[in-house]
């Protein structure tokens, strides 16, 4: 969407993964100090984004949508201030339906009125969901809300979640700043792996102004191991997609910080280029041993080696297969190893990975010396 937003993907955090509707004005409070003082804020993760259960189960005699009394007391406006005084970004949630999932009010036939009071409360982002929807289709229903957020003069990241249901990729550019692609992420290696793969489908279409959204992350929230996670981060950074925290950071253990702080892999995710990196080997139903790339700019690549067997693989990125000359000498990075592991590749690279890990590396050309004739 051309509304000067998302020029990289999306980074922050959601209520939705770890605390579904036990949400209330301190968590958010919280949360929003944690991702300050752990330095998670400094290291882009600015959106703080309340999902469903926000609001009270009526709209008021007015008819407008008002924050539940008793979890959010204080209302919107004031959270917004106080995230706001922290240099973060509020995000709110609603639904392009009559309810939202969880049965509340949702915004469809409502979006001037919803549109002005979020934009009324300092609201910088609204994710906007997709039940209760009377049946109508979503490129009818999700429009009227990015007009409505147009006419309100405030700058409002407009994230789309139709679920990939009516495949928003082909149509969701001039509409949104993401869509998803599939269903809801859930907290295991299965559902993980599943939905890179549906989300890779949509790569041609990612690009600055309008990502794909393979869903939000689920690194710190126990159901996988830290070699799971650390695939889950490397690919969703690579594919572009937005990196929205969906653990409680206020508990972060050191190994959900060390993946989420990982420098080199959010320079991936934020790299100005905006290309969405694929699967370039391991399409066939049982091929585990996997390599993903793209390219950066400053003519660099970043490949990830995938390993989703079950048995440790020697996976071999040959430049041929991620479109480079295979005479060409690059030098090779390990994102997470944080080290340089060669300054001189050519052909190919191959490393030895670990069942369910994930390597990554960022390739860079040599500089060609020219000698003085
Ligand atoms: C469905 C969405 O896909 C989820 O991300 C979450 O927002 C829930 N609805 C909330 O009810």
């Amino acid at each position: 969407l051309n509304n000067g937003l998302a020029r990289t993907p999306q980074m922050g955090w959601n209520s939705w993964n770890f605390f579904a509707c036990n949400i209330n004005e301190i968590v958010i409070k919280e949360t929003a100090d944690a991702l300050v003082s752990s330095g998670l804020a400094d290291l882009g993760y600015i959106h703080v984004n309340i999902d469903d259960c926000w609001s009270n189960l009526l709209r008021d005699s007015k008819g407008q949508l008002v924050p539940h009394p008793e979890t959010f007391p204080s209302g919107i406006k004031f959270l917004a201030d106080y995230i706001h005084s922290k240099g973060l970004k509020l995000g709110i949630y609603s639904d392009a339906g009559v309810f939202t999932c969880q049965v509340r009010p949702g915004s469809l036939f409502h979006e001037k009125d919803d549109a002005d009071i979020f934009a009324s409360w300092g609201v910088d982002y609204l994710k906007y969901d997709n039940c209760f929807n009377l049946g109508i289709k979503p490129i009818e229903r999700y429009p009227p809300m990015r007009d409505a957020l147009n006419a309100t003069g405030r700058s409002i990241f407009y994230s789309l979640c139709e679920w990939g249901v009516d495949d928003p990729a082909l149509w969701a550019k001039e509409v949104g700043n993401s869509w998803r692609t599939t269903d809801d992420i859930n907290d295991t290696w299965a559902s993980m792996t599943t939905i890179a793969d549906l989300n890779n489908k949509w790569a041609a279409y990612a690009g600055p102004g309008g990502w794909n959204d393979p869903d939000m992350l689920e690194v710190g929230n126990g159901g996988m191991t830290y070699e799971e996670y650390r695939g889950h981060f490397s690919i969703w950074a690579l594919m572009k997609a937005p990196l929205l925290i969906g653990c409680d950071v206020r508990k972060m253990t050191a190994e959900t910080f060390e993946i989420l702080s990982n420098k080199e892999v959010i320079a991936v995710n934020q790299d100005p280029l905006g290309v969405q990196g694929r699967k370039i080997q391991g399409n066939g139903e049982n091929d585990c041993q996997q390599v993903w790339s793209g390219p950066l700019t400053g003519d660099r690549m970043v490949i990830a080696l995938w390993n989703r067997c079950s048995e440790p693989a020697t996976i071999t990125a040959s430049w041929n297969a991620i479109g480079l000359e295979s005479t060409i000498s690059l030098s090779v990075r390990d994102l997470w190893q944080h080290k340089d592991v060669t300054d001189n590749a050519s052909v190919s690279f191959e490393a030895q990975v670990d069942p369910h890990d994930c390597h990554m590396y960022v390739l860079t050309p040599q500089t060609v010396s020219h000698s003085a004739v």
